[in-house]
């Protein structure tokens, strides 16, 4: 029988909670534009890239650039978001992440991050997780950003391990679609409405274990009957 040889991990909002930080840093640039930036708005931030973030933002505010200037913005918008992640530690590693991550490399299950940001090694750094990743796929290494599955293709093949073989954790709507369309089975994590088309859901990895991590390819392979995980949208 088949089995799950790897997890890849989405960083933003499933290991870590940079939301804020992310959003305190947009809605700065926001505010000197004079656009009106709310936290719903900053939904639709989650999982794409930082240049797309600053267009939909732009778009939000029905102004229009020339790509220079969207690169100077952009690029402002990082330094100050890099000021706020500057000061971060392991007490913002989300509830159950080591835990799990830990449980996984236990089992010789292959540990992959797959993330759009560009900062993601840093964070990696400062939450002294970096040790328990066989691979990381961030944004610097890709060249379409989720939806696209790029970042999860290159984390599946760069630990030698097929498509079909690998489980998604995923915070974002986009990444839940990226996930599918590599052919992995998608765990959306979170609470969010925008999660209702992933494979299963947990609230945060606390909710996951091994055991259940190792449920969700039987789950899979029974043609999703039968088995239950809890909390499936
Ligand atoms: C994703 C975040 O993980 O990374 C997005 O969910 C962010 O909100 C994207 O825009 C890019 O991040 P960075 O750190 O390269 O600006
Ligand atoms: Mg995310």
């Amino acid at each position: 029988m088949e089995s799950i040889k790897a997890a890849i991990f989405d960083l933003d909002g499933v290991i870590v909670d940079t939301a804020k930080y992310h959003y305190l840093a947009w809605k700065r640039l926001a505010d000197e534009l004079g656009i009106d930036f709310t936290l719903e708005d900053n939904e639709r931030l989650k999982g794409v890239s930082r240049m797309k973030s600053l267009e939909i933002i732009l778009e939000i505010g029905k102004q229009s650039f020339k790509s220079e200037d969207k690169e100077a913005m952009a690029e402002k918008k990082n330094k100050w978001y890099r000021e706020y992640i500057e000061k971060m530690d392991e007490s913002e590693l989300l509830k159950g992440a080591k835990k799990f991550i830990e449980a996984l490399k236990g089992a010789d299950t292959k540990v992959v991050l797959g993330s759009a940001s560009k900062n993601a090694m840093s964070i990696l750094n400062k939450i002294e997780i970096i040790h328990y990743f066989d691979e990381v796929i961030d944004g610097t290494r890709v060249k379409n950003a989720k939806p696209d599955p790029e970042v999860f293709l290159l984390g599946a093949s760069s630990v030698g391990v097929k498509p079909e073989n690998c489980v998604v954790f995923e915070d974002a709507e986009a990444g839940i679609e990226a996930a599918h369309r590599a052919g992995m089975l998608a765990v959306g994590v979170g609470e969010s409405e925008t999660l209702k088309n992933s494979d299963f859901r947990v609230s945060g990895l606390d909710e996951m274990s091994l055991e259940k991590f190792n449920l969700l390819f039987k789950f899979k392979e029974s043609d999703k009957k039968g088995i239950n995980i809890g909390n499936k949208i």
